[in-house]
C-alpha cells in the first residue's frame, strides 16, 4: 500500500510537472485534487513538450489511470479540448482518464464573473488567470454550483442551470452593470460535452479506496502552491482551493489516514505570477536576468513571472504545514552566473524580528526580509548528475537551504528534461515507499 503526494511549496510553477511525471511512471493512479485549468504543468519528453492544464501528469504513461478529483473545478470545454490535443498527438486519453462525478463545473458565466470581479477590485485586484476558478468555487460553497453528476441528468441540470443563470444575470446586470449575456445553447452544449465524458465519469473516492486497499500506488498531484492556498497562503492574493496536503482528502475522497508520503517541490529561488505580497522580490536588472535565464513566463497565461531570492522563512512555513518527507529542489542551474546569492532567513516587521511567516504580509509595508549572502558559481551545471560533482558553492547553497528548511532535499533538478536530475547530498532516496 502506498500513496505519495507532490505539493508546490511556493506560489506555483515550481516544476512539479517533471517530478510528477517521473513518479507517475511507477503509479497505478495519478489524482489531481484541487484547482482547474488555471494550472499549467509542463512535461518534456525527448523533443516533445506537453503543457497539461486539467489532465493529471500520468496521462503520458501507459497503464496509468488519471483521475480528475472531486476538488477540481472542471470547464467541460477546456477538458475536451485538452483531451483532443493529446489524442491528436497519439495519447490514448480515454483509456487513461477518469473524472469524479462530484467535481464542480466551470461555466462561461464564471469566467465573466471572474473578470468583472477583478475590475471591481480595482487596485486591489488579485491578478487571477481569468479562468472562472474563484466564482466556480464560490458557487460550490454557496451551494449553487453544478456538478458533473448534475449535468449528466438532463432534468436536474435544466433546473439548476436555470436557477443559476437567473441569479448570475441579476448579479452581472444589477451589481456590475454589465449587458445581459446571451447564454446561447449553454444547456445543449454542456449536455453534449458531458455525454462525451460520461464513460469516464466515476466515483473517485471509491476508485482510490479500492486501489489503495489492493496495494496499488497512488500519486496525489498538487496544483498551484502552498502560498496560493486559500487559507495558508498570502490571502487574499491566493487561489480558491486548498493546495496543500490538507486539501487531498477533501479533493479526492481518499481517507486522510491513507496518505503515506508527501514531497514538496521548490525552486532554488522564488517566482510568482499575479498580484500580492512577495517579500524577497528582486528589482531591475537582477530580476530581468533571472527571468531570462529561467524563462520565467506563465505556462497558462504567458505572463512574465515576478522573480525573487529564495525565502527560507516562507519555505520553512510551507514545509511545516505540509508535513513533508523530502523536498525536490528545481532550477538550480538557473542561478549559474550570479556572483552572490541571497537567501532570506528572517523577516523584520518594524522593530520586531521573526522567523515565522506572518498572516499580515498583504497589509504590512514595514516587512523587510533579512538576507544571508552566499557565493555563487560560474560553471554550467546542467550536465552534472552527481551531487559531489557540483561546484563547492552550489553544494553549500543546497546544504544551506536544507538546513534552513529542516527537511532533506532528496532530488535536485538542473534542467527541464526528464533526465536532468540528481539525488541530494544524502544519496539516492526511493520516493515511493
Ligand atoms: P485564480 O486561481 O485564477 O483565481 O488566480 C488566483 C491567483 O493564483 C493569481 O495570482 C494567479 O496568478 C495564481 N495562480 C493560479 N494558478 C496558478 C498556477 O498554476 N501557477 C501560478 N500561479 C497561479
Amino acid at each position: 500500500m502506498s500513496s505519495t503526494a507532490v505539493i508546490g511549496l511556493q506560489w506555483g510553477d515550481e516544476g512539479k510537472g517533471k517530478v510528477i511525471d517521473s513518479l507517475a511512471a511507477e503509479a497505478s493512479i495519478v489524482a489531481r485534487y484541487a484547482g482547474g485549468n488555471n494550472a499549467g504543468h509542463t512535461v518534456i519528453v525527448g523533443e516533445e513538450k506537453y503543457v497539461l492544464h486539467l489532465i493529471p501528469g500520468g496521462i503520458l504513461h501507459e497503464g496509468t489511470i488519471n483521475l480528475v478529483g472531486r476538488g477540481v473545478v472542471v470547464s467541460l470545454a477546456a477538458l475536451v479540448e485538452e483531451m483532443e490535443g493529446l489524442k491528436d498527438r497519439g495519447v490514448p486519453v480515454e483509456e487513461r482518464l477518469r473524472i469524479d462525478s462530484r467535481a464542480h463545473v466551470i461555466f462561461p458565466y464564471h469566467c465573466q464573473l471572474d473578470s468583472m470581479t477583478e475590475v471591481w477590485r480595482g487596485a486591489g485586484r488579485i491578478g487571477t488567470t481569468g479562468r472562472g476558478i474563484g466564482p466556480a468555487y464560490a458557487d460550490r460553497v454557496a451551494r449553487t454550483g453544478i456538478r458533473i453528476a448534475d449535468v449528466l441528468d438532463p432534468d436536474i441540470f435544466r433546473k439548476r442551470l436555470e436557477a443559476s443563470l437567473a441569479e448570475k444575470d441579476a448579479i452581472l446586470s444589477k451589481v456590475y452593470g454589465a449587458e445581459p449575456e446571451d447564454h446561447g445553447n449553454l444547456f445543449e452544449e454542456s449536455r453534449e460535452l458531458a455525454e462525451r465524458l460520461r464513460p469516464l465519469v466515476v466515483d473517485g473516492g471509491g476508485l482510490l479506496a479500492s486501489a489503495y486497499g489492493a496495494g496499488e500506488r497512488i500519486l496525489l498531484e498538487g496544483a498551484q502552491g502552498t502560498m496560493l492556498d486559500l487559507d495558508a497562503g498570502t490571502f487574499p492574493y491566493v487561489t480558491s482551493s486548498w493546495t496543500g496536503t490538507w486539501g487531498i482528502a477533501g479533493g479526492t475522497g481518499l481517507s486522510p489516514r491513507n496518505l503515506d508520503r508527501a514531497y514538496g517541490v521548490s525552486k532554488a529561488y522564488c517566482t510568482r505570477v499575479g498580484e500580492g505580497p512577495f517579500p524577497t522580490e528582486m528589482e531591475g536588472e537582477e530580476e530581468e536576468r533571472l527571468r531570462a535565464q529561467g524563462n520565467e513566463y506563465g505556462a497558462t497565461t504567458g505572463r512574465p513571472r515576478r522573480c525573487g531570492w529564495f525565502d527560507a522563512v516562507q519555505a520553512r512555513y510551507a514545509c511545516r504545514l505540509n508535513g513533508l518527507d523530502g523536498v525536490v529542489l528545481t532550477n538550480l542551474d538557473v542561478l549559474t552566473g550570479f556572483s552572490r546569492l541571497r537567501v532570506a532567513n528572517a523577516y523584520r516587521l518594524g522593530e520586531e524580528r521573526t522567523l515565522n511567516f506572518p498572516a499580515e504580509t498583504g497589509l504590512r509595508a514595514d516587512l523587510n526580509p533579512e538576507y544571508v549572502e552566499l557565493p555563487g558559481w560560474e560553471e554550467d551545471i546542467s550536465d552534472i548528475r552527481n551531487f559531489d560533482d557540483l561546484p563547492p558553492s552550489a553544494r553549500d547553497y543546497v546544504a544551506f537551504l536544507e538546513e534552513e528548511m529542516g527537511v532533506p532535499i532528496v532530488q535536485i533538478s538542473v534542467g527541464p528534461d526528464r533526465s536532468e536530475i540528481m539525488s541530494g547530498r544524502n544519496g539516492e532516496v526511493r520516493l515511493w515507499s
